[in-house]
């Protein structure tokens, strides 16, 4: 290890706070969590920062659908993605949020440094508005016919079915997805980055190694059809930061959420006493990545190098994109059960199975990466129960019973430590270029031959021979060391399954320099089996258990019109059906509610007990139409906290738009608390 220390900071790119991670996400976290762990392993300073990306109109709406402020949801969300983090065993050093002080100030600061220098500019233009909603609608909140092939129901910015794309003034018969309303054009005054200033920087910047070779030609697309001035403001209601002097104008979402790196650094560095500005002026000898899907390599190939560029601030060392996941060969599928959220997944599977199944699929190009998951079982099984756990539960066994738990004081060859020690500069360059699949093919074959090791010496047979026991001590001493050697090798990929072995070897935690000396005249603790094989079992619960996210989902997303939550496919069984507890109720009391003009309280006798409800039914109803009557609710929802108080239930209600609902009405005879069946 002659490389000085290096300082260096990483991030992953921001997740929406108006979503649960799911395994999708978790490939790109989970790259990145082993290339940091990796480098500290190295005893480089590598800071690894990410913050929810908490701005932008589906948060603003979903808020409002389930009757709560911004700042509510955006709080949950974080506290959900956070412990999704802590599970998969992610070691962000610092995770913040980019509706914070810090991101305000370095959003202003940019922004104003760039229109100080020239860099911004206002037109008026016209956009799609909801004259129902009173707002501007981003393209994927309009729908329509596609204008190139005619296919319904197709976003305004591109169709699914034919690959066109265009302007969403050019969709025939287009609705608003908030409203249902056709939206109008309308004039309004927006800000705009004058990117094309940056076009020779940008040009030279893309070909200078700091993005992949594939994404630079790609890039060369936007270059070579000259760089658009891109639109940075958004007209209130907007759910962001307001730009400094221009009132009721707001920073789009992709303005403040790269800077949100920067915020999430800064607020790291006045908890860790460090200076922000030794990583972050222009010149710095410290190194930035970024980790990102290709889907949005755009942002930060172009747009943010120019941003940091204009305002005065260093550029990214490098952008390290990666391809989408697909699970047994498709786009991850509701109605399969293959979108898998990580809780869904941590609740059945270990976290270091998938960490090391992606590792052992990873390179460093944009290729889609599969999982499948029955080579997922097969590989997890083999390589780290079969091949590593095993060869410390084989040596572990005589060294605890016959020899008191001590390692020999020396050993009779060092041949198979050496080989692994030739070997790891391999590995570590494999690390350092995210050539992860290369690096665990290159250990599993390292622990192959410490297995073929003590195949051949045969130790339980020797064990039977009082002469031989020297022999046995020998060949488990040298198993054990080999099998220490393979968890430093391992530790960026299976943290825990590391900090146990590390308790069984009875040692401090381990580095990458640790590798070069040998564990000898050592005592060792007894030895649990640090990982069970995958069984098949789990996967199918796993499987059966996202179909039943999906149905949970579609709750919310029936009430937040939010067009980024997949439509569901999916039929039901019959036993999902009967875990709806349907009854009829009767309105003994409703009331408005004050501050929302959705919803109504609503006071339900259901027989046995009453219920408060918040039914967001005031734009078809008056309170006092309602008093009286029966109608029908599901009484075993999960309660839910609102700004207003908790719901306990929902009524049910027919109807397409918020103010044209009709709440259903049970025939005559029925009484408060009978079962609907
Ligand atoms: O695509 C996304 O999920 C964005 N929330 C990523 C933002 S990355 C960074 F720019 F903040
Ligand atoms: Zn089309």
């Amino acid at each position: 290890m002659s490389q000085q220390s290096r300082r260096i900071v990483v991030t992953s790119a921001l997740p929406y706070a108006n979503g649960p991670i799911h395994i999708g996400h978790m490939l790109e976290y989970i790259q990145t969590d082993i290339w940091v762990r990796f480098q500290k392993l190295r005893g480089h300073e590598c800071i690894f920062v990410c913050a929810d990306d908490a701005h932008g109109t589906p948060i603003m709406l979903r808020a409002q659908a389930e009757g709560v402020t911004p700042e509510v949801l955006i709080e949950r969300m974080k506290i959900e993605h956070e412990a999704d983090f802590a599970d998969f065993v992610i070691e962000f050093d610092n995770y913040h949020s980019t509706h914070s002080d810090e991101n305000r100030y370095y959003a202003e600061l940019i922004y104003t440094r760039l229109r100080d220098a020239g860099h911004i500019r206002t037109q008026v233009i016209s956009q799609a508005y909801d004259p129902k909603a009173e707002m501007f609608l981003p393209d994927r909140f309009i729908k329509g016919e596609c204008p190139n092939c005619g296919s319904e129901d197709q976003y305004g910015d591109n169709c699914e079915v034919c690959g066109a794309t265009y302007a969403p003034t050019e969709l025939k018969n287009p609705i608003s997805v908030v409203t249902g309303e056709t939206p109008i054009e309308k004039d309004s005054e927006q800000y705009f980055f004058k990117l094309g200033d940056y076009e020779d920087m940008l040009k030279t910047w893309t070909r200078a190694g700091h993005i992949q070779k594939e994404i630079a030609n790609k890039m060369d697309e936007w270059l070579n059809e000259g760089l658009k001035d891109w639109d940075i403001s958004r007209n209130a209601p907007y759910w962001g930061f307001e730009i400094p002097d221009a009132p009721g104008k707001y920073f789009y979402v992709w303005l403040d959420a790269p800077i949100g790196y920067m915020a999430s650094f800064k607020n790291w560095c006045d908890r860790n006493d460090h200076n922000f500005d030794d990583y972050w002026k222009v010149d710095s000898e410290t190194e930035l990545y970024h980790f990102i899907g290709k889907d949005i390599a755009r942002f930060h190939t172009l747009f943010w190098p120019a941003m940091l560029h204009g305002a005065g601030f260093r550029k990214p060392s490098a952008v390290y994109c990666h391809g989408f996941l697909t699970v047994d060969g498709q786009k991850m599928s509701k109605s399969r059960g293959t979108f898998i959220l990580a809780r869904t997944y941590l609740d059945h599977l270990n976290p270091e199975y998938l960490r090391y199944y992606f590792a052992a699929k990873l390179g460093p190009g944009i290729d889609d990466i599969d999982l499948n998951l029955e080579d997922f079982s097969t590989r997890v099984n083999s390589d780290l129960v079969g091949k590593l756990v095993n060869i410390a539960s084989r040596c572990a066994g005589f060294i605890n019973k016959r020899f008191e738990g001590r390692l020999a004081s020396s050993i009779s060859d060092d041949s198979l430590s050496q080989q692994y020690i030739a070997a790891a500069e391999h590995i570590a360059t494999a690390y350092e270029n995210r050539e992860y699949s290369r690096a665990m093919r290159d250990i599993m074959a390292l622990a192959d031959k410490v297995n073929q090791y003590i195949d051949e010496k045969q130790p339980w047979v020797a064990i039977k021979d009082e002469t031989r026991h020297a022999e046995v001590l020998d060949v488990c001493t040298i198993g054990i060391n080999c099998f220490r050697q393979l968890i430093i090798l391992l530790k960026p990929v299976l943290p825990r399954l590391s900090a146990e072995a590390e308790k069984f070897l009875n040692v401090e935690p381990l580095l990458w320099a640790d590798l070069e000396n040998n564990l000898l005249d050592h005592p060792i603790n007894r030895f649990k089996p640090l990982m069970t094989r995958i069984e098949k079992v789990f996967i199918d619960r796993m499987i059966e258990a996202s179909k039943e996210d999906l149905v949970k989902e579609q709750n919310i997303r029936t009430h937040s019109n939010d067009p980024s939550i997949e439509p569901v496919d999916a039929e039901i069984a019959y036993h999902e059906f009967a875990k709806l507890d349907l009854r009829v109720a009767r309105i003994i009391e409703a009331k408005r509610v004050e501050k929302s003009d959705k919803l109504l309280q609503l006071t339900l006798d259901i027989g046995n007990e009453t219920r408060n409800v918040f039914a967001g039914i005031s734009a078809a109803y008056d309170p006092e139409q309602l008093e009286g009557k029966l109608t029908v609710m599901v009484a075993n929802l999960a309660p839910r906290k609102m700004r207003f108080g908790v719901s306990e239930g929902m009524v049910l209600a027919a109807g397409d738009a918020d103010d044209e609902l009709y709440v259903l009405i049970p025939d005559e005879g029925a009484k408060p608390g009978m079962r609907i069946r």
